[in-house]
């Protein structure tokens, strides 16, 4: 593993860090990016001009990560904000009002079309077999009526990855929108929005795109941005063209400095590069916990893998409560422990995680705790 990559997240000296998919750690250079904003603030109070230049380098740096053009990228503050504006700005009496999700989105994506009163009573749920959802339950659920399908990109839970090219595909054929929640994706799994199809997508920066929250990108394929209008708008976002009639308010504009540091720093390993590396780690953690016992939670089938791994525990968060103590940062979700590493892991990072949930369950210790 590269020492280099390493020693630019000051965080690793005292964590053994694996909690990406919750909060990324912060490189140097965000860090220092933080800081900067700080200063020029300490230093000549309104800034309004290079923070909005700022903010516009990040949209182009998001832009080309995901292959598409600024002018495709509007600039919010969450993903349920992305979300919320995109469920606003169909206009009525549409001949497709069906909206499509999944039980794998993220829970915020049933909140937001559940809220709609235009869409109440138009929503359908596909449910996912053994923790992947086949293809033929697209085939057979998508049809003349849906105006849109929303996907994550990868399983918040058990890192569980969607073929998105096949299903923009069925999605295509049949006339539906796709709309894809990719940040459990971006920052370690290559994206293509052209290649792959996709005509929304929706992520924010402190996963593994290792910003910080307060600032989300949502792309809108050009030929379909035209025909909406945003119902959660703004000033920033008046008389503008393409998704940028998406942008809001003042942005976050500490958010936006993290954004554009971490992006370059993502660009400068390379999406594909980190890819592979955690390809490893995954498959690794997949492996060394079966050996130890645990239980996974989701498919074991590689292709549909990434490097988050979640193993099923009575007491998770007791076990990530009593870890954290002893430095080793994991997440938990109801009854699953998540290990979620990234480009600064190393495989000795994940095996003494391991070692620690195996050594805590066989003692039961955290049977002895109460919270
Ligand atoms: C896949 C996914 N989508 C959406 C969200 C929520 O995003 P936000 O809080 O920016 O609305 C999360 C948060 O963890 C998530 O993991």
């Amino acid at each position: 593993m590269n020492e280099e990559i390493i020693s630019q997240f000051p965080t690793l000296t005292n964590r053994n860090y694996l909690a990406g998919c919750s909060q990324g750690l912060l490189p140097a250079s965000t860090s220092n990016a933080i800081t900067a904003y700080h200063e020029e603030l300490l230093a000549d109070g309104a800034n309004w001009n290079t923070a909005m230049g700022m903010l516009e380098r990040a949209r182009e740096s998001f832009a080309a990560l995901i292959g598409a053009e600024p002018d495709e990228i509007a600039v919010v503050s969450s993903v349920s904000h992305a979300i919320s504006a995109i469920a606003t700005a169909f206009p009525d009496a549409l001949t497709r009002d069906e909206i499509i999700f999944t039980d794998l989105d993220f829970p915020t994506v049933a909140d937001i079309w559940t809220a709609q009163t235009k869409f109440q009573e138009k929503l359908h749920m596909i449910s996912s077999e053994h923790g992947v959802i086949p293809l033929a339950s697209f085939e057979e659920r998508i049809n003349e009526k849906t105006l849109l399908t929303s996907i994550p990109h990868v399983h918040y839970k058990s890192g569980m990855k969607l073929d998105i090219k096949e299903i923009a595909e069925i999605a295509r054929r049949k006339g539906s929108l796709l709309f894809v929640d990719a940040y459990q994706s971006a920052g370690h799994c290559p994206i293509d929005v052209k290649e792959m199809g996709i005509d929304f997508l929706a992520t924010g920066t402190r996963k593994y795109l290792l910003g910080i929250p307060g600032i989300a990108f949502l792309y809108i394929n050009k030929g379909i941005a035209d025909n909406l209008y945003p119902g959660v708008t703004g000033w920033l976002g008046k008389e503008k063209e393409g998704a940028r009639k998406f942008d809001s308010g003042t942005p976050s504009f500490i958010s936006a400095y993290a954004a554009k540091a971490s992006l370059d720093f993502i660009q400068s390993i390379g999406v594909p590069h980190i890819a592979a590396y955690l390809e490893g780690l995954g498959a690794f953690t997949v492996q060394y916990g079966s050996e130890k016992g645990l239980r996974i939670y989701g498919t074991e089938e590689p292709k549909n893998r990434t490097s988050l791994v979640a193993f099923v525990h009575p007491q998770a968060a007791e076990v990530v409560n009593k870890l954290q103590e002893k430095g080793i940062v994991l997440t938990a979700k109801e009854n699953i422990i998540r290990i979620s590493p990234h480009v600064y892991n190393t495989r000795q990072d994940i095996k003494r995680a391991i070692d620690e949930i195996v050594l805590l369950t066989e003692r039961r210790d955290y049977e002895n705790l109460h919270f």
